[in-house]
């Protein structure tokens, strides 16, 4: 399975996502046997768009460490348990801005997959050791990982596929062989080149997929490679 996913990031308010699922006409170029296209979208319009179309894949940013209860804030994975099957999780800018840590990873992880949502766990190269190492055996089974190069994140500076194939080898290794993306800078122009690499299972897009025009014109170069 290959793996297409729009990271919109704290962007785009309820009218605004309508107007993306309108302007990309997304239903119709929907996952097929061997694609899942999946819209990672902000919380607040997540059941908006469940709602315009229940086959949709969705996926949640980030979601709670705990279960629901006095967290204040947060967003647990029960809530979001047949809303989306997908979630982000430990995202660079989290890890950054939020001091989201290992542990705190490992144990959105467990939310997640207690809810059976499957997580998409971001990960960077100088740290895949420590990253990896709070998985088990038993859990890395139902993970998808993202490489996301910090310096290739919203810079326009992508990775080179190479590269990036080396990186997603060395997380397949590690992990008996879980699906990989990349993620960082993926454009209409470069996806195609990071989607040919044997060790990329799919591409994270974030600065990209905002404009539905762009994330099609990405869906599209990775649909001419199925063929
Ligand atoms: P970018 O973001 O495509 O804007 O570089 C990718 C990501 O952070 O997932």
């Amino acid at each position: 399975m290959k793996y297409l996913v729009a990271n919109w990031k704290s962007n785009k308010t309820i009218p605004e996502a309508t107007l993306w699922l309108h302007q990309s006409s997304i239903i119709s170029h929907q996952s097929s046997k061997n694609l899942e296209v999946i819209i990672a979208a902000p919380f607040t319009a997540l059941p908006h768009l469940k709602k315009v179309s229940s086959s949709l894949k969705l996926a949640a940013q980030n979601l709670s460490p705990f279960d629901s209860g006095p967290y204040t804030g947060e967003i647990s994975a029960e809530m979001l348990k047949n809303l989306v099957d997908y979630t982000i999780i430990g995202h660079s800018e989290r890890r950054r801005y939020f001091q989201e840590t290992n542990e705190m990873v490992a144990k959105k992880v467990k939310q997640a997959l207690k809810y059976k949502i499957t997580p998409i766990v971001c990960l960077d190269e100088p740290y895949l050791e420590t990253q990896i190492q709070q998985f088990n055996n038993s859990t890395i089974r139902h993970l998808i990982f993202a490489y996301e190069p910090l310096a290739a994140i919203g810079s326009g500076k992508p990775d080179t596929p190479e590269n990036a194939n080396r990186v997603a080898e060395k997380i397949k290794k590690m992990t008996n062989q879980a699906p990989v993306l990349y993620g960082g800078s993926v454009s209409p122009e470069n996806a195609k080149s990071f989607m040919v690499e044997k060790n990329i299972d799919g591409l994270l897009v974030g600065n990209a997929s905002l404009n539905p025009g762009e994330f099609i014109k990405i869906l599209q170069a990775i649909r001419l490679i199925e063929q």
